[in-house]
């Protein structure tokens, strides 16, 4: 009986995905990965102290922390620059620098499944890197797998990462290049954790690689900005 009752229930789903315009079943799909973003933050262990509002406000949490020292600050997917201005305004110390890897032609795969704007492309520029008026600012353009390989990081003392380029691919890759320099008192800072396939996957994959332990440090209300210290 029960049985029958859910073979209903799945029929009757079939002809709810026929009639429902793409957009919808995003939602659907958008809805449930929040879901199991709460459940893989606790199935990891993982209680931010501070949820906020805005990603600035996680921004803010390490920027505080951090502004005086000598901080290496790289980040990988860097778009129009927003989140490159906001940490070349935060971080004081005239020896820090900021690294920003793009290859300023959008994501090279769909990020999105059926219904969601982010496929293949999304965020280019055109190629056009941001104008920043700040002499510590430099960018390396092309695909992170082009542009990594033959990149040196400079002197630092402090080395904070904003991964931002969305994609379980892109990701896991910038994790594994970097991994010889990620050490205890590294800050990691990931953008866009609503996608259980994309970057929650590859930050999972790279600390059962590595050991390496992660400790949550702040996060936005949603959880989907989230900022972590490695504690070794
Ligand atoms: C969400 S956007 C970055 C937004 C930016 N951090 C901000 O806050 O305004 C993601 C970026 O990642 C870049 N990207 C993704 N995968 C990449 C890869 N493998 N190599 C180079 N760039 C990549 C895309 O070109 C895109 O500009």
């Amino acid at each position: 009986m029960l049985k029958a009752l859910l073979r209903f229930f799945k029929h009757a789903l079939t002809h709810l995905g026929a009639a429902l315009p793409e957009k919808a079943l995003h939602g659907l799909q958008m809805a449930l990965n929040y879901m199991k973003l709460g459940r893989w933050m606790r199935t990891q262990g993982f209680r931010f102290p501070r949820r906020f509002q805005h990603r600035e406000q996680v921004f803010e949490t390490v920027a505080s922390l951090v502004r005086d020292r000598q901080v290496l600050y790289l980040e990988f997917g860097v778009f129009k620059g927003a989140s490159m201005r906001w940490w070349s305004q935060a971080l004081k110390n005239p020896a820090s620098r900021l690294h920003g890897f793009d290859s300023f032609e959008g994501l090279p795969e769909d990020y999105d499944e059926m219904g969601g704007k982010y496929v293949k492309g999304w965020f280019s520029t055109g190629g056009a890197i941001p104008q920043i008026d700040d002499d510590r600012v430099r960018f390396f353009k092309g695909w992170f797998d082009q542009t990594l390989p033959g990149y040196t990081p400079p002197e630092h003392d402090t080395l904070v990462i904003n991964l931002d380029a969305d994609l379980y691919s892109s990701t896991i890759y910038v994790l594994r290049a970097l991994r010889g320099h990620i050490r205890p008192g590294t800050y990691i800072y990931f953008d866009d954790m609503s996608r259980p396939d994309h970057e929650p996957r590859a930050f999972e994959e790279f600390m059962a690689e590595t050991g390496l332990k992660l400790r949550p440090l702040a996060a936005d209300v949603t959880l989907n900005n989230a900022f972590f210290v490695c504690e070794g």
